[in-house]
């Protein structure tokens, strides 16, 4: 077995946008990230507020093409996949995302919801949808007998729950959580750390985590690379990055992370266009 599972390469991402009298204008979101997860490891993100990490995982996740870069997966490159290779990608590499009731369809029952990706794959579970359902509601700490109900029918942490769920149903390899417990109560938030360590243990499978909070990421990650301005200026074990950060300003930037609060700094930059 090869020691490395996704291999990206001087990821870059440009964006067009508008600036004043209808200027375009070229952003580059991500700059040239090259990074390497390794089969059964978390390597962390972090980094502050719009610097990159949803759009690297977008990328990874193939959302969304990068400008520039490669992406290999298990020695393959994926960069271009399309077809069965890039269906097969779609299901080995799954997502978390932070707003379980936006990434969960509201008007279908949770048993339609897990087996979509299934669906998409063109996969009849074999024991029949009903019993694939219980088993993977089993798997995540939700009700079996729930699998009727709606989305809105669940707390915030049971919804993420259901996400997870989703996630796991075609046994990936690769699951990519972006803040997929940041929005969560700070209680609820340690039960689905304990949850997505579990799981972990007993599949196998790697974590490519995003997160601002540091004491979460030093809970789930072996590996963590530092973002700032689309690029990784600092990656390494946690131990490492977080104990004795060797680039400065790495330093500077751990300093402020825990501080920062996303939602408020979204709201800043709203506020100034
Ligand atoms: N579709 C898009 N079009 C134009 N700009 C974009 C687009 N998506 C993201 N950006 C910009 O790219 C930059 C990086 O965004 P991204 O969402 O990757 O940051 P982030 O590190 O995930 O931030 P946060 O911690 O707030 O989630 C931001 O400046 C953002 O405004
Ligand atoms: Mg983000």
């Amino acid at each position: 077995m090869s020691d490395v599972l996704l291999s990206a390469r001087g990821l870059t991402k440009r964006f067009t946008t508008r600036g004043p009298y209808g200027r375009r204008k070229e952003f580059t979101a991500v700059d040239g990230v090259s990074f390497d997860v390794r089969p059964g490891e978390t390597l962390a993100v972090v980094g502050e507020s719009g610097s990159g990490k949803s759009t690297s995982a977008r990328i990874v996740a193939k959302l969304m093409d990068p400008s520039a870069g490669t992406l290999e997966f298990e020695g393959e490159d994926v960069t271009r996949a399309t077809g069965a290779r890039l269906a097969r990608y779609r299901a080995d590499v799954q997502v978390v995302f932070q707003d379980p009731f936006s990434s969960l369809n509201p008007r279908h029952t949770v048993e339609r919801i897990l087996m979509a990706p299934l669906d998409y794959q063109g996969i009849a579970p074999t024991g029949g949808r009903r019993a694939h359902t219980k088993e993977l509601m089993e798997r995540v700490g939700l009700n079996p007998d729930h699998a009727q109900r709606y989305p809105a029918q669940f707390s915030g942490g049971q919804a993420q729950r259901i996400g997870i769920a989703r996630a796991l149903a075609v046994n990936p390899k690769l699951v990519i959580c972006d803040e997929a417990v940041s929005a969560l109560d700070v209680s609820v938030q340690a039960q689905v750390i304990d949850l997505l360590l579990r799981l972990q243990r007993e599949s196998g499978f790697s974590y490519l985590f995003i997160a601002h909070d540091l004491a979460v990421v030093r809970r789930m990650a072996q590996r963590v690379a530092v973002m700032s301005n689309g690029k990784i200026v600092e990656q390494g074990p946690c131990r490492q990055v977080f104990d004795a950060p060797g680039d400065p300003y790495t330093r500077t930037l751990l300093a402020a992370i825990p501080r920062i609060n996303p939602e408020w700094d979204r709201r800043r930059r709203a506020a100034a266009g």
